[in-house]
């Protein structure tokens, strides 16, 4: 058992298939029986008559990652604000798997559900050293520690070795997360949101104040994800875009609170639409 492998995301969320055969999906679970993680509908919110998303429509599968790229007031930090269950929509439909309505849902039972949003700012326990960062992001993992109080101090080391190794920060383990780099704080973020076995992770410009070397090494990190759960991540940094998407991932550009192309990013970048409203000619 632990946070970080492909097995992470079934037996936690027990990602399951058996709707399709019929079967009940057992409550707590997201039936991705069709392929898809996360599905948005016609989504408008508006604020004061403004139409901040204008009828969105975006489908993500299951395990893939999503670059989301677009100019300002876009609307890419408000679809997120639906998807957690911040912000409601005016209209549409919004499902995790085949069967959650998040629009019926509240921020904390959208988190539980398997949804981890990462914002711009990293928020870590900065008093506290990396360790127990995980530690204590760990329980919050209700069901878990539940589940597991046998063998739970094994478990709890094992998996926090493991996360600790995937976002880099072994030979770090000790410091205070006050300490860090900024780049090695928004990691640690990312680590504290596995330790809570996310099948959906959003990040909001997560590589906004990092230096070069930071940013790629946090595209690692993401790339070290892929297939243990799905990822959208907006991104105004095209050389971390591209190093996340490589040539076949899909990228979807918003703008004026719509969906204006979807494709690989060689697609979009040659999209006239998108030459014309964000990248410039
Ligand atoms: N709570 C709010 N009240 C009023 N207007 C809002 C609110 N939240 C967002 N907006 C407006 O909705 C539009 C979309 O904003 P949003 O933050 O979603 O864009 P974005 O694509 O994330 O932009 P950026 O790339 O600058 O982060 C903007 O015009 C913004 O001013
Ligand atoms: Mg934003």
């Amino acid at each position: 058992m632990n946070g970080v492998t492909d097995t992470a995301v079934a037996d936690n969320h027990a990602l399951s298939g058996t709707a399709a055969m019929g079967h009940a999906v057992a409550q707590g679970t997201i039936d991705v029986s069709h392929g898809t993680i996360l599905y948005v509908e016609d989504v408008t919110v508006s604020f004061d008559g403004f139409r901040a998303l204008n009828s969105l429509t975006l489908t993500l599968d299951v395990g893939e990652l999503r670059c989301v790229i677009g100019p300002n007031g876009a609307g890419k930090t408000t679809m997120m604000d639906v998807v957690t269950g911040k912000t409601r929509p005016d209209h549409g439909k919004v499902f995790l798997g085949q069967t959650l309505d998040l629009t019926r849902m509240d921020e904390p039972s959208i988190a539980r559900a398997g949804i981890g949003r990462k914002f711009q700012k990293p928020t870590v326990f900065e008093q506290h050293p990396v360790w127990e960062n995980l530690e204590l992001a760990m329980q919050a993992d209700k069901g878990w520690w539940a589940s597991l109080r046998a063998q739970l101090n094994r478990d709890a080391q094992a998996r926090i070795e493991e996360t600790l190794e995937t976002i880099g920060l072994e030979a770090s383990a000790r410091r205070f997360a006050g300490e860090l780099s900024h780049g090695q704080k928004q990691r640690l973020e990312i680590g504290m949101l596995l330790m809570q076995r996310p099948a959906l992770l959003l990040l909001d410009e997560p590589a906004a104040g990092m230096t070069d070397d930071e940013t790629m090494a946090l595209a690692q990190l993401l790339d070290r994800l892929r297939g243990t759960c799905s990822m959208l991540v907006v991104e105004h940094d095209m050389e971390f875009v591209a190093a996340l998407a490589g040539e076949r991932s899909r990228v979807t550009v918003m703008a004026e609170g719509r969906v204006l192309a979807e494709g690989t990013l060689d697609e979009v970048k040659r999209d006239e639409a998108v030459i014309e409203s964000y990248l410039g000619r």
